[in-house]
């Protein structure tokens, strides 16, 4: 099958109103990336020779998302919004320039899996010209439903249209449909808006390809695989279920999660083997994990690579740019931004570290900022390898701790650190001897406590 050549059209020029969303719909996002981009990965894994984009007059940003996602696919326009069959017909010059397939899928329904497409060009391959997806929903209204006689599917009859025994029908149409190249602008060409939605239903194809003595057929699919997202609660319904999903996977990928339920996961997070994710820990996108890392309960990664053996948490936060080299630890209370963290570093405790590399083997103390913002500009920090950090110090950057250097607690450090030499910066101590004792005295004579 592999030889056909295939054009998958992608349906996105729906206005979405009731997202009640200034965003258009396909721009919304489940597991961190948007209903557009899990179509257009299927669609990209199903291997499918071209892609055509379809979008409305003003969707410049679902245009260029779809760009950014599969950059060679072709942007179709559909002027006005008058069906479904005159959406694929937005793409028809595409369609004439000839293709053994015709694929043509709904951007707002993000489960659609590459196998099932796979399974729907396999019908053409097998000699039909028109295949559709059929699903039993729990709740059927809303959807067209499929006339099947003898075994055979006649007809798609939209829930407007159906007459009551029609309604009663439980399979669905799930709206996803391969066409026969060969066959598809005369199909389309014969659809009429003589319906009670007056649009132009692709739905009519069926009926057509059979008054044209052409084969149909419909494959069942199970509903998660189908189900569009036309409002929020869907959303949050469809963010369930891709969360089950990605569990499951990383599961079956050997990730320890022992309640799994409790962590979040997004579409492009890795696992490599023996990772262990304790509850509790959201991932946000371009998060990576090596084998054997740890991230324990209650942290929030996003935009970090986390080394080979890595200690993460509990209450880590890891913004974008985090680097952790291989057995590094961050402990609580730590936040990382855009910093390296090299082999063998520990930030343990309490601790803020931005626009910075940490050497290896390096120390960070509990307690530790690094002043990386001036109000107008950011500043790197340099920590050098087995450099040693005491508790509570400010490194104002941008400023270098020198290999092997240490810095005693509670300093400020405005200037360089030589490797190997010591950098304090604080008032030093003074001692009052005797001072304590007497204020205790005069306290007890009713008397103002003595001048330093
Ligand atoms: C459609 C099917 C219905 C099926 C259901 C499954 C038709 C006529 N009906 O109904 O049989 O059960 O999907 O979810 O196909 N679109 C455009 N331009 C248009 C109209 C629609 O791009 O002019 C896009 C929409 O953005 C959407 C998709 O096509 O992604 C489906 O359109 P929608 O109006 O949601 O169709 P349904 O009424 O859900
Ligand atoms: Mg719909």
């Amino acid at each position: 099958m592999s030889a056909r050549s295939c054009l998958t059209i992608v349906l996105a020029a729906g206005e979405g109103t009731r997202m009640r969303s200034s965003l258009p719909k396909v721009l919304h996002e489940v597991a961190g990336r948007t209903l557009l981009a899990h179509v257009l990965a299927a669609v990209r894994d199903a291997a499918s020779s071209s892609v055509a984009v379809v979008v409305g007059p003003d969707h410049d940003a679902v245009a260029a998302e779809a760009k950014r996602v599969l950059p060679g696919a072709g942007i179709a326009v559909q002027q006005q919004r008058r069906g479904t069959a005159d959406a694929v017909l937005a793409a028809g010059e595409a369609i004439a320039r000839g293709f053994d397939d015709i694929l043509v899928i709904f951007a707002d329904t993000p489960f659609i899996r590459p196998e099932t497409l796979q399974r729907l060009r396999q019908a053409l391959a097998n000699g039909a010209a028109v295949a559709v997806l059929g699903f039993r929903p729990k709740d059927p209204s809303g959807y067209g439903r499929l006339i099947v006689q003898d075994g055979d599917l006649v007809a798609i009859r939209e829930e407007k249209d159906a007459s009551a025994r029609e309604r009663a029908i439980d399979l669905c149409n799930g709206g996803l449909m391969a066409l026969s190249g060969q066959h598809a602008l005369a199909i389309l060409g014969q659809i009429r808006n003589d319906n009670a939605k007056g649009e132009f239903y692709l739905t009519d194809a069926v009926a057509i390809a059979r008054a044209m003595k052409l084969g149909t057929v419909a494959i069942e699919v199970g509903e998660d695989e189908v189900s569009g997202i036309n409002t929020k609660a869907a959303l949050a319904d469809a963010e369930a279920v891709m969360q089950a999903r990605l569990r499951k996977a990383a599961l079956e990928a050997g990730v320890t999660m022992i309640a799994p339920e409790t962590v979040f996961l997004q579409a492009d997070t890795t696992f490599g083997k023996d990772v262990v994710i304790e509850p509790f820990v959201v991932f946000g996108p371009g998060v990576s994990v090596a084998d054997k890392a740890v991230i324990h309960s209650f942290s929030h990664l996003s935009g970090a690579q986390i080394g080979e053996g890595a200690s993460i948490g509990p209450y880590a936060r890891l913004r974008p740019g985090t680097r952790i080299g291989k057995g590094a630890r961050v402990g609580n209370f730590v936040e990382l931004k855009e910093a390296t963290m090299e082999d063998g570093a520990k930030a343990n405790h309490l601790t803020y570290i931005g626009d910075a590399r940490v050497g290896e083997g390096a120390n960070v103390g509990a307690g530790t900022i690094t002043c990386n913002y001036d109000g107008v500009a950011k500043h790197r920090t340099d920590i050098g390898r087995g450099a040693f950090i005491g508790s509570n110090s400010a490194l104002v950057a941008p400023v270098k701790i020198g290999d092997g250097a240490y810095v005693g607690s509670g300093s400020v450090i405005t200037s360089d650190v030589p490797p190997d030499s010591l950098g304090l910066g604080r008032v030093r101590q003074t001692i009052k001897e005797g001072w304590a004792s007497r204020l205790r005295d005069l306290k007890g004579a009713g008397k103002k406590k003595p001048s330093r």
